[in-house]
């Protein structure tokens, strides 16, 4: 038995200074003492020719030293794998990186931007407000009191724990609240998600998307809005548009008018888009009535003012040739990927 402990000892000393450096030395090494016919078996196989009282001592000492041999390897696997990382590393530095999908903007996103940013030339700021709102923003202070028929325009969704509440049908509720703050003068656009409670189909949905705006000062005029509004149309749909409005009914407005636009499709000559009229709908529009100045505290003597509001959706329709409403909100990425500029 001595001269296996002396064996041992021998083979300690040669693994411990044992320093492989490839994957072919490491796995000689394994081959010579772990494999199937390796060092460690054999010496394992000695245990037989052990005297039965020195069986136990013996099998410790053997134990010991196949963990020792084992975690000679693991450790030269390990030095291994972390010398092949360093080196790829070092390798991909000068390499392109994994390509990042990415994204694209929404076209409502695209569509919502490109309307701000025209208005914001002309110093409107952006304001945003709640989509779930109270009557009184939504409708009351707007000059819609409560059972007034005006509100059978917009067919609402309200909250079923507590009828006050709705979900706004229009941005105009970030209107009031600006207003209500009586910071003057006010010069603002508000686009936003809205809802109405419609049938969906590929003309309309249940939730739609707006921008509306409002402009309040002293001595502020229909000329103001008209000409406001002719810059977005020319800057929007190009500068030979040409624009009419129409007189039209808006309870929180007096007057109210609609503006059309030159369809851009048949440069007014009349096609299945604008049904044959030359003209296409896209936004309501008025001075506000001094009831809503007053409803929120603002001076009708002294200030006045004009809003606008207009749709996202059916121009972006127009704008990209696309035929369902609904393909906007079902996420699916073919059809989202596909637009990258509103201009
Ligand atoms: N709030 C109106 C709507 O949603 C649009 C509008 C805004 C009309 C401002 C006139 C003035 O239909």
């Amino acid at each position: 038995m001595e001269h296996l402990l002396q064996q041992i000892e021998e083979y300690k000393k040669e693994i411990a200074a044992f320093s492989g450096a490839d994957e072919k030395t490491i796995e000689e090494f394994r081959i010579k003492w772990l494999g199937t016919k390796g060092l460690v078996k054999t010496i394992m196989g000695e245990m037989k020719n052990v005297p039965n009282e020195k069986k136990k001592e013996f099998g410790q000492i053997l134990n010991e030293f196949k963990q020792f041999t084992e975690a000679k390897y693991e450790e030269l696997k390990a030095s291994l794998n972390s010398e092949l990382r360093t080196k790829n590393s070092e390798l991909d530095l000068s390499l392109p990186g994994d390509p990042m999908p990415l994204g694209s903007r929404h076209p409502i996103s695209l569509m919502t931007n490109r309307i701000i940013s025209i208005f914001q030339r002309l110093g409107f700021a952006v304001a945003e407000g709640p989509e779930i709102e109270d009557d009184w923003h939504n409708f009351t202070a707007l000059n819609l009191p409560e059972h007034h028929p005006a509100r059978d325009m917009q067919d609402t969704f309200y909250v079923q724990q507590n009828p006050d509440w709705l979900l706004r049908t229009h941005t105009s509720n970030i209107q009031i609240r600006e207003m209500k703050k009586g910071k003057l003068p006010i010069r603002i656009i508000c686009p936003g998600r809205v809802y109405r409670n419609e049938t969906v189909s590929a003309r309309s949905h249940c939730f739609f998307h707006q921008v509306e705006g409002l402009y309040i000062d002293e001595n502020v005029s229909f000329a103001d809005l008209k000409q406001t509004l002719y810059f977005f149309a020319k800057e929007m749909y190009g500068h030979d548009v040409k624009i009419r409005f129409r007189p039209s009914y808006f309870p929180f407005t007096e007057p109210s008018a609609e503006m059309d636009i030159s369809c851009m499709l048949c440069k007014g000559e009349g096609c299945n888009v604008c049904k044959k009229t030359g003209w296409l709908e896209i936004l309501g529009s008025g001075m506000v009535h001094p009831n809503v100045l007053s409803n929120c505290g603002i001076d009708s003597n002294k200030y006045t003012g004009f809003a606008f509001g207009m749709g996202i959706e059916r121009p972006a329709l127009l704008k990209y040739g696309i035929n369902d409403i609904r393909l906007f909100s079902e996420n699916d990425i073919r059809f989202l990927k596909q637009f990258t500029s509103a201009v």
